[in-house]
């Protein structure tokens, strides 16, 4: 990881998170070097809490992803040129169980010092220590049209990450 990318601290993170996040897009991946999976994400967010730099990501139960993130300690966020867009696209509507996504050419991993893994395509990671998660429940909604969002009933689970660390490229 340290021969590809440089460690920033969060407040050097330049881009607009907005436009990172809900624009750009970026891959979650959860799981080791020889097991992991990832999947495209544009709602998620990123800011502070507990005197903590955090991110949070939004998977619904039902992704391949979704298994790892239960079981794994840490996962990553990982950031792309715009060059890597179709691979955002292959990653946001293939499944890991239908297709193994290790194997996927233009997308290789590299290993974060938690033992986490991220791509040496990526622009930007944020290695992420999992803190707390929970479900989105639908009597909490105050706006009730979120609801429509949900048809299948398959609420998203939000897994809150301390950012421990952020990777940029070099
Ligand atoms: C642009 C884009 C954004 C997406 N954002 C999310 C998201 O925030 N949360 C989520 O659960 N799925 C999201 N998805 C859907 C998953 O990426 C998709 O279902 C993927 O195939 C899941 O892969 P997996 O089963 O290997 O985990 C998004 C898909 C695209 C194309």
């Amino acid at each position: 990881m340290e021969q590809l990318f440089k460690k920033i601290r969060t407040e050097e993170i330049q881009d607009n998170v907005f436009k990172l996040i809900g624009k750009d897009w970026m891959l979650v991946t959860s799981g080791t070097p020889d097991n992991y999976n990832m999947m495209t994400a544009s709602w998620g967010a990123a800011g502070v809490l507990w005197r903590k730099p955090i991110a949070i990501t939004f998977v619904r139960p039902q992704r391949h992803t979704f298994g790892f993130l239960e079981k794994q300690p840490f996962f990553t966020l990982s950031f792309f040129p715009e060059e890597q867009r179709e691979l955002l696209n292959i990653c946001g509507t293939t499944s890991g169980r239908d297709l193994n996504k290790m194997n996927i050419d233009g997308l290789n991993a590299v290993e974060a010092p938690s033992g986490s893994v991220a791509f040496e395509e990526a622009r930007l990671v944020l290695e992420c220590r999992k803190i707390y998660f929970d479900d989105i429940r639908p009597e909490f909604f105050q706006v009730f049209d979120i609801e429509k969002i949900y048809p299948a009933k398959d609420y998203h689970r939000f897994y809150i990450g301390e950012i421990i660390q952020a990777w940029e490229k070099e």
